[in-house]
């Protein structure tokens, strides 16, 4: 079992703190045990006076070095053995997991010592005190909230207080590393999304994206525990080109919004895809001709309401056809086959402006189709795209889109028809689906 004796003014709180949840129930499975002593008790003073006035002047009160002293061999002589004495004090060393770790590991019994006014007689300190610990560059009134923090993070520790050393080992400072960010149900809360990759399913890619977002968080807001990271493999090093290259995007302009189309809206369009077919022109990519898509294509998608346009603090930065009937062409797929017979979303002649490459507004617009799909209750997204286009290619891998097979499109000869069908599968939409993107 795993003793603390603690040594204060205020013996309830403390004690009160301490037995509530995880720590009260390893109490109750006797892993640990934790005393709180009352110091007034051993005063030897009717008054139970524990303080006196500084030698040398000054304001306020110092804790006699006796009642400690009396309160402090009462504990150890409980025991066969010195228990290690800390005296939580602004003037220690400051507390790190390393030290949690080192306390609950190396030591099976710890007796706290909390001040109170201007703090402790030094004598007490140096016959007892084994190491001096703070809680932070600041001042409290009392050890009481340091002893607490400084129980709760090693007691943690503990084999058996926890159901499972899992549970502290991808934890903020176990390994330096500060933690990625969490997230929980529902899906989409308050129009925030929760990020894509971890909706994959796919164990590696949840690991990989854990592992940068924690590389980017710990560079961003501790750079002296970033500095003491050792970055030299392999997976980390691709992480860091990604994460310098996430860097270097210029924000997007706010707010980045999702409404249907307008005819006011065609010249940006026209502009937009004149952009993309550019792109593709310059890298090979036979997926877009001179004469599809054009205006009348997007006219013609507004009139049915399925042409959308994702704005960027109002401009229009990148246009998309959403289908939420069956696309004729992906009723015949060859080298694999759809996953379900189930009433599906389809995407069309999307594209995002030369200005916002590589800015993320290609990921809002995906996050987009999904969240439509989701409101007409659609539990799958189908897309369909030039096998050299690396660009969406890479932007469905990311969203958890899967290649599924090969589909026709209508394209006139010599341009090529053949294209690659990416499927997704929505979960259930939440209540907090936005209902007018
Ligand atoms: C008001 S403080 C005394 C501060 C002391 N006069 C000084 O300037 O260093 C009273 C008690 O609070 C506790 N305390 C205050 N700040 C602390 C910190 N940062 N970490 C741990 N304990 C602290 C200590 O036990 C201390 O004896």
């Amino acid at each position: 079992m795993y003793h603390i004796d603690i040594m204060t003014l205020f013996p309830d709180t403390v004690g009160d703190v301490l037995s509530e949840s995880i720590l009260g129930r390893a109490q109750e499975r006797d892993i640990l045990r934790i005393d709180a002593h009352q110091i007034r008790d051993y005063t030897r003073n009717k008054q139970k006076q524990v303080d006196d006035y500084p030698y040398g002047g000054g304001r306020g009160a110092v804790l006699q070095a006796d009642p400690l002293y009396q309160c402090w061999s009462h504990i150890c002589g409980k025991y066969d053995r010195r228990p290690h004495t800390i005296y939580l004090s602004p003037c220690g060393k400051t507390f790190t997991q390393e030290d949690a770790k080192r306390l609950a590991w190396k030591q099976d019994h710890l007796i706290l010592v909390c001040g109170h006014y201007e703090g402790i007689d030094q004598r007490f300190i140096e016959e007892c005190v084994d190491e001096e610990i703070s809680l932070g560059d600041f001042v409290l009134t009392g050890g009481e909230i340091a002893a607490m923090a400084v129980a709760d993070a090693v007691c943690r520790l503990v084999p058996g207080v926890l159901s499972d050393a899992e549970c502290f080992k991808n934890e903020s400072h176990w390994d330096v590393l500060l933690e990625y960010p969490q997230y929980s149900r529902p899906e989409v809360w308050h129009d925030r999304a929760v990020p894509p990759e971890l909706l994959t399913g796919d164990h590696a890619k949840v690991e990989r994206w854990r592992r940068k977002q924690s590389l980017l968080r710990t560079r961003e807001r501790r750079p002296d525990l970033y500095e003491k990271l050792d970055l030299s493999s392999k997976e980390d090093q691709k992480l860091l080109v990604e994460l310098e290259r996430d860097l270097s995007r210029t924000p997007l302009p706010q707010p980045v919004e999702c409404r249907p189309a307008a005819e006011e809206d065609i010249p940006a369009i026209v502009d937009i895809v004149a952009q993309a077919r550019a792109w593709m022109d310059a890298n090979s990519i036979d997926q877009w001709t001179e004469d599809y898509p054009i205006a009348e294509d997007y006219l013609r998608d507004m009139a049915r309401g399925e042409c959308f346009v994702l704005t960027c603090a109002g401009q229009v930065g990148s246009v998309f056809t959403f289908y939420s009937r069956p696309e004729a062409s992906y009723a015949a797929i060859t080298n694999g086959k759809w996953s379900a017979e189930e009433p599906y979303a389809s995407i069309h002649r999307c594209a995002v402006g030369a200005a916002y490459r590589g800015s993320g507004l290609a990921e809002h617009m995906a996050s987009a189709w999904e969240r439509l799909a989701q409101e007409q209750g659609l539990s799958w997204v189908r897309v369909d795209t030039h096998k050299k286009n690396k660009a969406m290619l890479g932007l469905l891998r990311k969203r958890g889109f899967q290649y599924r097979g090969n589909v026709l499109v209508d394209a006139r000869p010599p341009h090529d028809p053949r294209r690659v069908a990416y499927e997704k599968r929505l979960r259930h939409p939440g209540p907090d689906v936005k209902k007018n993107i």
